[in-house]
């Protein structure tokens, strides 16, 4: 229908009669010439409807609304002096249109399309609508690109993208599974796959050697900012291969994208242990475009007079006495902010929160009556302290003092503004721990499937894992594992995770019988294709990048679902409803 997109339209064309079709802009009509902005997928063109050149076309104008869908024809000419858009493409430019066609009308917008602060309910009610912005136009054709360069990226590797089949059998991710009743088979389920973590494993057992998916995954658990319940992972798997090779081939397949998208990222990345992240950052997924980390005190505290610390010291496998130094931050935080920061490490479980000052004479606080002049001078020397700077302290039992200084040392990050935009700071963090123990039950950290480094331990929390998280400013952009290939190693696995023999054949039978048939050496890795573009794209939220996206309570607002179902088709499924009582 059109001869050009708006956005192809330049000072060249001056002359040339061509055919735009779109969306109206805007529309303003200057005491009887009507202007209209013609907007398509990326550009907008101004379209000049004078009465002295077209009065059918004029006519047809003076109908025209917001987002009526039009077909103009008519020639290009240069705009007026002092008449041009330097903010848009086809500024120089504009058409004078001798025939126009309204292809179909539009209600009024139920909100301005460019308003960004508009309530999320009704911009989800109308995705379409707000998928018709620019910005939106601009995240979609990135997400695209970064699509296809990761398939480019792993075909030149020799990797084979294999489907995996949607309605399957549990996979343990940690999350709870979305189940599918079965109609043919009354009374049993399907699950949604929370990744496709166990069909990769069984295509290397089949020898297709490398394997890749741009795969839906589904988990059921509590939405935040970075995740949806529906999400896209880049899930890769190879054999023969080491952690090594597994790193190589992620750093070639980021790098890939990032440069077909346009940006510029190191050819590989730094790399952390687990055990560095959680003592120096107090997270697993440390934030590098700032350092600020935290120095272990312990030692020093422990020779103090004051009988709390000295206590918590005595325990130092058990407990942590951390140091947070904040630059010149002496001069930055008011008497009400020192308050307010005990306030908000309180919420995440500190018992308070000590400070020390460095003066012009020395180090100032109310803990300092407590130290010798030596290990006043020890704390100086060993966090770094220099005139006008400020350390702060956290005390107490180990996971609690590392979650919360943690959090602290981002929350400082924040409101000192000192977080650089526009960077990308990928970290490796390596070498996780196997295990946890939460609760007195062993759960597996990455998942069940993962090599351990060795299964000699004296404490299960200890044992290491050949796994490895790609961290990109702070959020967990991706992970993966070499993983178990024999058996045995695999039953064993289980069984300290609680499972017992009859549960693990009946869960995970199929992959215990695969590793019997020759699994070769294998590992890999998935990304997490919505949070690499939201991080790309610098949006606030998975929602923007994502074309259909479920609110925090997992409904999508726009189709309504979860819904209902009529009774007939429970029937069929042979499943009934049970009323809820009403709750208090
Ligand atoms: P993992 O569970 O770490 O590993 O998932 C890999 C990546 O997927 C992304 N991700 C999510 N994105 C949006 N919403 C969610 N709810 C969500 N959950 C996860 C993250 C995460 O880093 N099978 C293993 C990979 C492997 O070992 O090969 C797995 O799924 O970016």
């Amino acid at each position: 229908m059109r001869t050009h997109y708006c956005a192809e339209v330049n000072e060249e064309h001056i002359g040339q009669e061509i055919t735009v079709a779109g969306w109206v802009a805007s529309r303003r009509d200057h005491g009887g010439v009507i202007f209209i902005d013609l907007r398509d997928k990326d550009e907008v063109l101004q379209l000049v409807c004078d009465p002295a050149d077209n009065a059918d076309a004029h006519k047809i104008a003076e109908e025209v609304r917001d987002q009526f869908v039009l077909i103009a024809k008519g020639k290009v000419r240069a705009r007026g002096e002092g008449l041009e858009n330097p903010n848009l493409k086809t500024g120089k430019v504009e058409i004078v249109v001798d025939e126009l066609i309204i292809e179909n009308r539009s209600l009024p917008m139920p909100f301005d399309l460019g308003d960004e602060k508009v309530n999320e309910e009704i911009r989800l009610k109308y995705r379409y609508l707000e998928l018709r912005s620019q910005k939106s136009y601009d995240i979609f054709k990135l997400r695209s690109k970064a699509t296809i360069a990761a398939r480019n990226s792993l075909d030149e590797l020799d990797f084979l993208e294999v489907e995996t089949p949607i309605l399957t059998k549990s996979t343990p991710e940690g999350a709870r599974d979305y189940l599918v009743p079965s109609r043919v088979h009354s009374g049993e389920f399907y699950a949604l796959p929370q990744s496709p973590q166990l069909f990769k494993q069984l295509l290397m057992v089949s020898g297709f050697d490398r394997y890749f998916q741009i795969a839906k995954c589904f988990r059921d658990e509590d939405l935040r900012a970075d995740r949806q319940p529906e999400f896209t992972q880049i899930d890769v798997e190879m054999s023969f291969c080491d952690q090594e090779d597994v790193i190589k081939v992620a750093e070639k397949l980021i790098n890939d994208i990032f440069t077909q998208c346009g940006f510029s990222i190191p050819a590989t990345f730094k790399r952390m242990t687990h055990n560095d992240a959680m003592e120096k950052y107090g997270s697993d997924k440390p934030d590098m475009r700032y350092d600020m980390a935290m120095v272990d005190v312990i030692d020093i505290f422990g020779r103090c007079d004051n009988e709390i610390f000295a206590s918590i010291a005595k325990t130092p496998k058990k407990n942590r006495i951390k140091a947070l130094k904040v630059p010149n931050g002496d001069n930055l935080f008011s008497k009400r902010q020192m308050k307010g920061f005990e306030d908000y490490v309180r919420k995440f479980g500190a018992q308070g929160l000590g400070y020390f000052q460095m003066k012009e004479d020395g180090l100032k606080g109310p803990l300092t009556k407590f130290f010798t002049e030596d290990d006043i001078q020890a704390i100086i020397d060993r966090c770094g302290l220099e005139v006008g700077d400020v350390v702060f302290f956290g005390a107490g039992e180990k996971k609690t003092v590392l979650d919360y200084m943690g959090r602290f040392r981002i929350y400082l990050a924040e409101i000192m503004e000192i977080i650089p935009e526009d960077v990308f700071e990928f970290l490796w963090v390596m070498d996780f721990p196997m295990f946890e123990v939460e609760d007195g039950r062993v759960k597996a950290l990455h998942h069940p499937f993962t090599q351990p480094k060795s299964l000699d331990y004296e404490d299960i929390e200890e044992i290491e894992s050949i796994a490895y998280d790609i961290v990109l400013n702070g959020t967990e952009l991706g992970g993966g594992s070499i993983r178990i290939h024999k058996e045995d190693m695999q039953a064993e696995i289980f069984k300290l995770l609680g499972i017992s023999e009859e549960e693990a054949q009946e869960k995970f039978g199929f992959l215990l019988d695969a590793l019997k048939f020759g699994a070769p050496p294998h590992g890999g890795f998935a990304l997490g294709l919505d949070r690499l573009i939201m991080l790309m794209t610098g949006t606030e939220s998975i929602r923007d990048v994502i074309a259909f996206p479920k609110t925090q309570r997992a409904q999508c607002l726009l189709t309504q679902a979860p819904s209902s179902v009529d009774a007939e088709q429970l029937k069929e499924l042979s499943l009934r409803i049970r009323q809820q009582a009403p709750t208090a």
